[in-house]
């Protein structure tokens, strides 16, 4: 990925210059500083500058961003960039479904609410011998998820395949039997909504964002699912993440009902991964 404007590209093996010809950029031969921009560069530059000023996401302006392995997976608005603490959420699935693949129980894997394709891809591409399939509610992300599927699939773990996404919303989802369900979906709670930063508020899809009164809608309906709906098999394990506090809120909802639930924090210290077995 080519950041215009960073040294990253632009010093290599000892000389300067390697965004000149790539973006255009001309640096003095001595000192390395900035001469000027060639070509039809200022004008691409003036526009990235103008949807930076806008607030547009780098990740819409770029086209693309980096997803745990996955280089370069397609972004475009409105559909929710990958976030970081995603990574996290989709890493601790992954570890589990690598630590118990030996005895074969992790092997059908449902993603809700797939967004650029993010999670239900890495899935494919880090675990072996799994057969992913998503869950989305957004006609834009169910084309976008396609797009991906399609651009990472020679990097699928061996045995390893994406069935499909299916367009709608989980509450009407009827198959079921899955070993593992792994979730990123709208969890901000509506009060939260107006004060999100406008890079995000102004840009990407509140359909993905907002979870109703206390953000858990979405994250009720995938218990539901999983559990009354027969979307799990027994021993099956459900991974979410939500807001701080949803955690302790699935707990709750938990009781007395027989499942396990494992919390997680992400690298900040916020709570915000839960872990049901069923
Ligand atoms: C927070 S985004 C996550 C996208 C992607 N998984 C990621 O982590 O970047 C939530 C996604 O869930 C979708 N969604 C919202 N409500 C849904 C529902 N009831 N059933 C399935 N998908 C839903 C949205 O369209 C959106 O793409």
């Amino acid at each position: 990925m080519c950041i215009p404007g960073s040294y990253f590209h632009c010093f290599n093996e000892g000389k300067w210059g390697g965004l000149d010809g790539v973006c255009g950029v001309e640096f003095d031969k001595d000192d390395g500083i900035v001469k000027g921009v060639k070509g039809g560069w200022r004008e691409r530059f003036e526009g990235f500058k103008n949807r930076l000023e806008s607030r547009e996401p780098l990740q819409y302006i770029l086209g693309s961003w980096d997803f745990r392995t996955l280089n370069d997976i397609t972004c475009r608005r409105p559909t929710l960039v990958p976030r970081p603490e995603t990574e996290e959420l989709c890493g601790w699935a992954i570890d589990f479904m690598n630590e118990t693949g030996g005895e074969v129980i992790c092997r059908k894997v449902l993603d809700v609410g797939t967004g650029t394709g993010c999670i239900g891809i890495s899935m494919a591409c880090e675990v072996q011998g799994v057969k992913v399939s998503g869950v989305e509610k957004d006609d834009n992300a169910k084309v976008l998820t396609e797009e991906n599927v399609e651009a990472f699939k020679e990097q699928f773990g061996e045995g390893s395949s994406y069935e499909g996404v299916w367009y709608g919303g989980i509450e009407e989802y009827e198959e079921g039997g899955y070993d593992v369900i792994v979730s990123n979906p709208p969890y901000i709670p509506k009060r939260d909504m107006e004060g999100l930063e406008e890079n995000v508020k102004g840009w990407e899809d509140h359909g993905a964002l907002e979870g109703g009164e206390d953000g858990m809608d979405v994250i009720r309906e995938i218990l539901k699912y999983a559990t009354e709906r027969g979307g799990v098999k027994k021993g099956g394990v459900v991974f979410i993440e939500g807001d701080e506090g949803h955690p302790s809120m699935v707990e709750r909802e938990a009781e007395g009902k027989g499942w396990k639930v494992e919390k997680r924090m992400d690298v900040r210290g916020i709570e915000r991964f839960v872990k049901i077995t069923i």
